[in-house]
């Protein structure tokens, strides 16, 4: 059954020809959109929704989530607004909580805050393992993981467990373990930050995911300036995620490369760091992405919108490039190139505000704009 949406004050299509269009319309069809346009040419459909004026965009693709958890750290952020530095180390607690968990609890974990993302206008979501540090903590983590997410990260490398001996912990990430779990996602990922993974341990990990055929990202340069980034675009990586500590290498590299900036602002204000130069990115010609880093340690939030409005109010991007970033960027650092775009072919996945421009959600900042949310051409709320 086809719909018309009409009434559309301001459509982001993010489509280089059809650029942004003012009184536009466009039409859904078995999940995909079929026409878009002038309101006046729109052409007749099954069923017809007005929207009165308001702001229609893509769906915020989120492109980095940890939502496979279970447990709190609300006094670890308690420490942390009193002074005390975010360190990789709190991981540890997140993974002790999640082992202790039932499957049932981590599904409802990962429902209540998948929809909590979807009310909030997220339509494609990415996420990841990692707080299971066992092969088959790992493996659950993955399984329970895919149900929910369009996109599965096995991020077995994001802390050496306590106890552990780190070159063994990289031997069996890169053997058992990521055996075990490559059939159950796309992509896999390594936190290499002091703390965390070196340098070669980071380069095995993604040379064993290139191996098993998966796609690579990278969480690099969000505690200090180091060998992440460098090592993303070496490896081919499809982003590199946090980049709050980049030198003027580490921007020419991501600008000469296909690898994706993915920016957490987020997690850069709960951790109280540094928030990206965005500006020295795009301004050298790299792709940037916002995504929400929801997690329930360095950036407890799936709000995407609170991510565009940080962008433009603090990091001094442009409402149209922060929409861009959350939407289309999410979608190149995912290589998928039927989201993140509204133009006939892509996915059905729109975004309503209640509101005449993208502009406010930047000129009102914290006030809960979602007014309406197509996802597979489904309306979702
Ligand atoms: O992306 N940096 C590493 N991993 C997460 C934090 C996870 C945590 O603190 O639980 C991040 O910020």
């Amino acid at each position: 059954m086809a719909v018309v949406v009409t009434g559309i004050a301001e459509l982001t299509t993010n489509d280089e020809e059809l650029g942004t269009l003012s009184g536009a319309a466009l039409v859904i069809d078995r999940g995909r959109i079929a026409w878009v346009g002038p309101a006046a040419q729109a052409p007749a459909a099954d069923d017809r929704v007005d929207i009165e004026g308001r702001a229609a965009l893509p769906g915020w693709v989120d492109s980095h989530t940890h939502l496979v958890f279970a447990g709190d750290r609300t006094a670890e952020f308690g420490a942390r607004m009193a002074g005390r530095p975010y360190s990789a180390g709190g991981i540890a607690v997140t993974v002790d909580a999640t082992r202790a968990a039932t499957d049932e609890e981590l599904s409802a974990v990962l429902q209540r805050h998948t929809v909590e993302a979807v009310s909030q206008g997220t339509t494609y979501l990415e996420t990841k393992t990692g707080y299971g540090l066992t092969v088959e903590d790992e493996l659950r983590s993955a399984v329970l993981a895919g149900q929910f997410a369009d996109e599965v990260t096995f991020l077995g490398a994001h802390l050496v467990p306590p106890g552990s001996d780190a070159d063994e912990y990289v031997e069996l990430v890169c053997g058992k373990m990521i055996d075990t779990v490559a059939p159950f996602v796309q992509w896999a990922d390594v936190f290499c930050e002091t703390g965390a993974f070196d340098e070669d341990q980071s380069r095995a990990v993604l040379q064993a995911a290139k191996e098993h055929g998966l796609g690579l990202r990278v969480h690099g340069n969000q505690l200090g300036a180091g060998p992440g980034v460098r090592l993303a675009v070496e490896m081919g990586a499809a982003s590199v995620d946090h980049c709050t500590y980049l030198t003027p290498s580490d921007v020419d590299a991501l600008a000469g490369s296909d690898t994706v900036a993915t920016l957490l602002p987020a997690c850069d204000l709960s951790t109280r760091q540094p928030l990206p130069d965005a500006r020295a990115l795009i301004e050298a010609g790299a792709s940037i992405a916002l995504a929400s880093n929801c997690n329930p340690g360095s950036s407890y939030t799936s709000s995407m919108a609170f991510c565009v409005a940080t962008a433009v109010l603090q990091m001094r991007l442009s409402v149209e490039e922060a929409v861009r970033a959350a939407t289309l960027g999410g979608a190149q650092a995912l290589r998928r190139p039927d989201v993140g775009v509204l133009r006939p072919g892509a996915r059905a996945d729109i975004h309503v505000l209640d509101a005449p421009s993208v502009t406010h959600l930047a000129y009102r900042p914290g006030v809960p704009l979602t007014y309406a949310v197509w996802r597979k051409g489904f309306r979702v709320r």
